[in-house]
């Protein structure tokens, strides 16, 4: 690998995938970081608990990009249980890493996924996921240390 980058991560962002919106969406979740002020929104259609389509809008850097696009990858056909147990560790092995300063990128994927499925939870069974918050400001120090 050249650079701080590996070839799938510079795949992901150069070519991401599932890039879009989906109007109809059963789930929608955005999370943004608030010191950098990137932004990640993610849709998700599901059919019997099975993610059967999932898109993301992400305005941020090149490694919430890519991780944003594999995130996509790894939940679609998947169901919400499997969805939830991405990390953003997972995420980050299947791009073959990330530089350690990109780290808290990923986070901001799982958090999207999280998110989305909240929504569609809430929607479905006027229940969230229970203790479920986005990226806030202790998680933001935890992962910036500032
Ligand atoms: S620098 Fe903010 S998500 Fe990457």
């Amino acid at each position: 690998m050249t650079g701080p980058y590996s070839a799938k991560v510079m795949d992901h962002f150069m070519n991401p995938r599932n890039v879009g919106e989906i109007p109809d969406a059963d789930g929608v979740g955005q999370v943004g970081n608030p010191v950098c002020g990137d932004i990640m929104k993610m849709y998700i259609k599901v059919k019997d608990k099975i993610i059967t389509d999932v898109k993301f809008q992400t305005f941020g850097c090149g490694a919430a990009i890519a991780t944003s696009s594999m995130a996509t990858e790894l939940i679609k056909g998947k169901n919400i249980d499997e969805a939830l147990a991405l990390t953003n560790k997972a995420v980050a092995e299947a791009l073959d890493g990330l530089p350690p300063v990109k780290m808290h990128c990923s986070v901001l994927a799982e958090e999207a996924v999280r998110a989305a499925i909240n929504d569609y939870l809430i929607k479905t069974t006027g229940q969230g996921l229970p203790g479920f918050k986005p990226h806030d400001e202790s998680l933001h120090k935890e992962v910036h240390g500032n």
